[in-house]
């Protein structure tokens, strides 16, 4: 308890000497501000944009690409209102440093990286295999299905409530097929047509990776041949 409060104490100290520092040469790009937030709030000691920042939680570097502004700005609101036991702290962000951390988050599109200097193609990484479960990791393809794809992250209105486990996809799927269904995405069904569309999608990966990095993706996943993976915090 005494704990929680201390964090959650260093957690609105912190917002505050952000907003400080954001607000200090006045600037109306809100992606502009959003990075200057992103930096003086510690994110990037769990996350990296590139290849800068720390490795506790997930690669930044294609989240816009990957979640829509309305889930980003519903998970820095309260992140354990999403996922109840998630490692990633509430901020208490006022609404000003929320807006323009959606918007510095909804701009990365994989742009901080060129498609050379993707970690996953540098040459000393290994084979197919190898390459393929870093991109996993670092494309964020982790971020919803959670590590070595054995899935179990939130969605709304879906069937089960989750998004699904890779790890038996070598059971259902030709590699042909499962390329195919990487790079075309997929857009949920509702569970309850009456209610809210789900906002998390699969997106259409086939827009920002090449056929060969698809292939190498689709590698990785045959590999998993039904491990449940590691356990891990997220
Ligand atoms: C103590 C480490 C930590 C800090 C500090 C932290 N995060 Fe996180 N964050 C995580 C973890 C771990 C996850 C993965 C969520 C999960 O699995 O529950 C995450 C998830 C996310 C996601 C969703 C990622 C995705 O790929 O879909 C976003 C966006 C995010 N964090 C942004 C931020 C921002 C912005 C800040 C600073 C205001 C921040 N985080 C600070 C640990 C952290
Ligand atoms: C933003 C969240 C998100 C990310 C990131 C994501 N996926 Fe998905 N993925 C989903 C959702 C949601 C579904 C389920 C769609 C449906 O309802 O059929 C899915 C379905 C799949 C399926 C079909 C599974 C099956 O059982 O038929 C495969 C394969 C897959 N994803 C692979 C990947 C790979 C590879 C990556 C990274 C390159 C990735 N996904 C990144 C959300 C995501």
């Amino acid at each position: 308890m005494g704990g929680f409060i201390m964090r959650t104490l260093k957690f609105a100290w912190l917002a505050a000497l952000a907003a400080l520092a954001a607000c200090q040469k006045p600037v109306s790009d809100p992606s502009v501000r959003g990075e200057r937030y992103f930096n003086a709030l510690g994110c990037a000691q769990c996350h990296q944009v590139g290849d800068k920042g720390g490795i506790y939680g997930p690669n930044l570097t294609f989240v816009g690409f990957r979640k829509n502004p309305q889930w980003l700005d519903l998970w820095l609101k309260d992140p354990h209102s999403w996922r109840k036991e998630t490692v990633m702290p509430n901020f208490n962000l006022t609404e000003e440093a929320r807006t323009a951390l959606v918007a510095y988050l909804s701009a990365q599109k994989g742009q901080a990286w060129t498609p050379e200097s993707r970690p996953w193609n540098h040459p000393t990484v290994g084979d197919s295999v190898k390459r393929g479960e870093l991109l996993f990791d670092k494309a964020g393809c982790v971020a919803c299905h959670a590590q070595k794809g054995r899935g179990g992250y939130p969605n709304n209105n879906v069937m089960g409530g989750q998004i699904p486990s890779l790890s038996r996809v070598f059971e259902t799927y030709t590699k042909d097929e499962l390329i195919k269904r990487i790079s075309g995405g997929v857009i949920p069904e509702s569970a309850d047509p009456s209610q809210p569309p789900p906002m998390i999608q699969m997106p259409k990966w086939g827009d920002v990776l090449s056929p060969a990095e698809l292939s190498l993706v689709a590698d990785y996943l045959l590999s998993l041949g039904g491990s449940a993976g590691n356990k891990s915090d997220w």
